[in-house]
């Protein structure tokens, strides 16, 4: 087995610090192994690839408070700062960010197995998304630097933080997915608790000096160990303002359940999904297949987004599955570093055996595996099988797999499939296939209203990240955007008087002296 020189683990990385309070604190307790699923010896065996802290509750809780202390109730340092400071705070720690790059994107092939490119695009993604955000926020800085006046009363209306943020991200964008709630949380004025996922942990680590040294202490705080353990314990204080999530409806659920006073928590989260791509009669099938394999199958299905179930219509039912059977088997599969590899090794070790039961417990309830290499299992690995016909009856059509699976299933009318979706838990995206406008008009009408985006002949997909990312059901709560994200983590709040010379007159001098951080015109150009 040959491992490019750039991408071999030389020796493993020990995380002994955690950050709390503007410090990266030694931690003595236990750690945790992180192991990657990929071998580095020709006989298989997972590779080590560093420790972790494993932190209990009372570290935990000491880290929250020096959140609670950095907010300070509202009169922190932070919360109150002028917008303009926030945003070099941002600058500084995006320039460190980009020095990183090469060791994130390592860390992301290891932990996760995402292939270079992927992980390439993860990266620079995140950094476009931490830039955007800034030229956003100082828009918002901008469109709020004015005074409204209506029935006798000036308004000066900003967006105000909303308090301490505790942050959880997922294992498949540890990276992008993590940030796209931390950076407009801590930009907005929050403080912030972040822990990061099972797998993905690593490849923080060479972030976390430029957290330390770009914000003032106790804005980004760093915890490890298990969200039962650490989590749960910090939700229960009833001290968390906003439990920002990407992950799934059970942990979501679990974790409100712990906050005692449930009106005050605000919830951020992205949560599970199954979105359909739907193949009509007419689609134009070279399209189809190609946009169906990458929606299903990029990063091994293992996307929010990702196509988990392909109904398609009986016309073209054997063509579609001809060649889209084909198509899938003829997907590369290997190291993430390894040219051309759209299928990589699985990072949680029990994925393969979990796929195989979804497989099996089809086969048995009657559907075939319709590619010559489906189900092929290794050890770190299962290959994608295309399972054909699928029925309700099956797990793989009820769960989400998450993982290298595809579910195909017949329709005759177009409306059993609408009354599929509008009975399912899930409401992220839609992928409609076709061309027949008077057919697809009164569908696009509907599944708007099941979904939250309607692609049309493409795949479902988060970007580009100026769009609004959201879901319906058990699929979402709040929008997320580079613009939507700035209010989902921030609250509408003014200074209102009564037109009057006195007023006015003490307004004036609050402008003139910039003395109000808050009651300020100026503009941040
Ligand atoms: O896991 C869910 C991600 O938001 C999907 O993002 O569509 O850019 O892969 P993506």
């Amino acid at each position: 087995m040959s491992i490019p020189s750039n991408f071999a683990i030389k020796d493993p990385l020990h995380q002994t610090t955690y950050l709390k309070n503007g410090e990266l604190v030694a931690w003595k307790g236990k750690t945790d192994e992180v192991y990657s699923t990929i071998s580095s010896t020709k006989e298989y065996k997972p590779t080590l690839l560093g420790t972790v802290p494993h932190m209990d509750k009372e570290a935990a809780l000491d880290v929250l408070q020096s959140a609670c202390d950095a907010y300070a109730r509202g009169q922190g340092q932070w919360p109150t700062m002028k917008e303009a400071e926030r945003i070099k705070c941002m600058e500084n720690f995006v320039a460190q960010m980009k020095t990183k790059r090469e060791e994130v994107v390592k860390y992301l092939m290891w932990e996760i197995g995402k292939n270079l490119p992927d992980s390439q695009k993860e990266f620079d993604r995140t950094v476009e998304y931490i830039e955007d955000t800034i030229e956003d926020y100082k828009q918002l800085d901008r469109d709020s630097s004015k005074f409204s006046k209506r029935d006798g009363v000036n308004a000066h209306i900003r967006r105000g933080p909303l308090g301490v943020v505790l942050c959880l991200g997922p294992y498949n964008y540890p990276l992008n997915e993590t940030f796209a709630l931390l950076i407009p949380a801590i930009i907005m004025g929050n403080t912030v608790v972040f822990k990061p996922a099972k797998h993905g942990v690593l490849l923080l680590s060479p972030l976390l000096e430029a957290f330390r040294s770009s914000f003032p202490k106790g804005v980004v705080n760093v915890i490890y160990g298990r969200g039962r353990e650490v989590a749960a314990p910090i939700m229960a204080t009833g001290k968390i303002d906003v439990l920002a999530l990407i992950g799934n409806s059970t942990s979501a659920i679990a974790l409100q359940d712990q906050h005692p006073y449930k009106n005050r928590l605000r919830l951020v989260l992205g949560l599970e999904a199954k979105n359909p791509a739907i193949i009509l009669p007419d689609a134009d099938l070279d399209l189809a297949i190609e946009e169906c394999i990458s929606g299903t199958l990029s990063f091994n299905g293992q996307r929010c987004t990702a196509l988990k179930i392909v109904y398609v219509h009986e016309d073209i039912r054997e063509e579609f599955n001809k060649r889209y059977a084909k198509k899938v088997d003829s997907l590369k599969f290997g190291n993430p570093w390894e040219e051309g590899v759209k299928l990589t090794p699985l990072p949680e070790p029990g994925k393969p055996q979990y796929i195989k039961e979804l497989i099996d417990d089809a086969l048995e309830k009657g559907a075939r595996i319709i590619n010559e290499k489906g189900g092929e299992i290794s050890d770190n690995y299962i290959y994608p099988a295309v399972l054909y016909p699928v029925t309700k009856e099956m797990r793989v059509y009820k769960e989400e797999q998450f993982g290298p699976v595809v579910p195909v299933k017949p329709f005759k009318d177009i409306q059993e499939i609408l009354d599929e979706m509008a009975d399912s838990n899930y409401g992220q995206q839609v992928s409609l296939f076709g061309k027949d406008i008077q057919e697809i008009a009164p569908l696009i009408d509907t599944l708007v209203n099941l979904v939250c985006r309607v692609n049309l002949n493409s795949s479902c997909q988060r970007g580009p990240d100026v769009f609004p990312f959201t879901g319906r059901k058990d699929s979402a709560v709040g929008t997320l955007s580079v613009h939507d994200a700035l209010r989902s983590f921030s609250i509408r709040t003014f200074v209102a008087s009564k037109d009057n010379p006195y007023n006015n007159e003490i307004l004036q001098k609050l402008l003139n002296s910039k003395t109000s951080n808050f009651v300020s015109t100026d503009y941040i150009l």
